[in-house]
């Protein structure tokens, strides 16, 4: 649906569920990307929610599957979409660690802010990242988020606390990055 030169956004199909359980299993992952405490996830809780978000879609949530080299690598998604201020809080996981440290979770984060600020016309973009996700927060300013403020040993990250940092994008320096793009 969003195409990117090496990345497309896709709608998820349930196929895509074997290969997200080994993601969601898979402790480096879920320590990356550190947010709840890391418990097993069975397929078939994926498989319920999947079917139940199909009969009864969530308000407020769009996720897409990442797609590279014609497999699914990961998702991405916005999340608490308010309509009124028009905000929205954005998701990613590349679960497919061959995959990190190469651009394709920036790319796939600018096909979303794309996809937020001029097809659905938000005027914000907000995230948070724990403090030691440190090729996270390189790839989130690389598209142009900020660091808006700092959550002090928020996180309990496998033995540590670590701070949890919220990051934003307002859609005017969005569009100023675009235009010193195109110049
Ligand atoms: C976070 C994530 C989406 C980033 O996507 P990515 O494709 O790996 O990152 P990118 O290649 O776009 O950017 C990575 C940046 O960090 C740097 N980097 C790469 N490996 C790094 C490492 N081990 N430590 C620190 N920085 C690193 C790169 O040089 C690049 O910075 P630059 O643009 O200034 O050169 C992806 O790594 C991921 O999903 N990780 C697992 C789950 C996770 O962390 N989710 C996010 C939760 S908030």
């Amino acid at each position: 649906m969003l195409r990117g030169e090496r990345v497309t956004l896709r709608a998820p199909t349930r196929e895509d569920l074997d290969r997200l359980a080994r993601f969601e299993n898979d402790l480096g992952f879920v320590l990356a990307g550190g947010g709840d405490p890391p418990e097993p996830v069975p397929l078939e809780r994926l498989q319920r929610d999947f079917d139940r978000d199909i009969s009864d879609p969530p308000v407020g949530k769009i996720e897409f599957a990442i797609e590279a080299d014609g497999a699914y690598i990961g998702r991405c998604g916005l999340y608490g979409i308010d309509r009124t201020a028009r905000h929205a809080e954005l998701g990613i996981g590349i679960g497919d660690s061959e995959y990190w440290g190469q651009g394709y979770g920036r790319e796939a984060v600018s096909l979303l802010l794309d996809y937020a600020f001029r097809l659905r016309n938000l005027r914000r973009v907000w995230l948070e990242v724990h403090s030691a996700n440190e090729r996270a927060i390189r790839s989130y300013r690389s598209c142009g988020f900020l660091e808006e403020g700092r959550m002090r040993e928020h996180v309990w990250l496998g033995g540590r606390y670590v701070d949890n940092v919220i990051m934003g994008v307002l859609r005017a320096e969005w569009e100023g990055r675009q235009a010193g793009t195109a110049r």
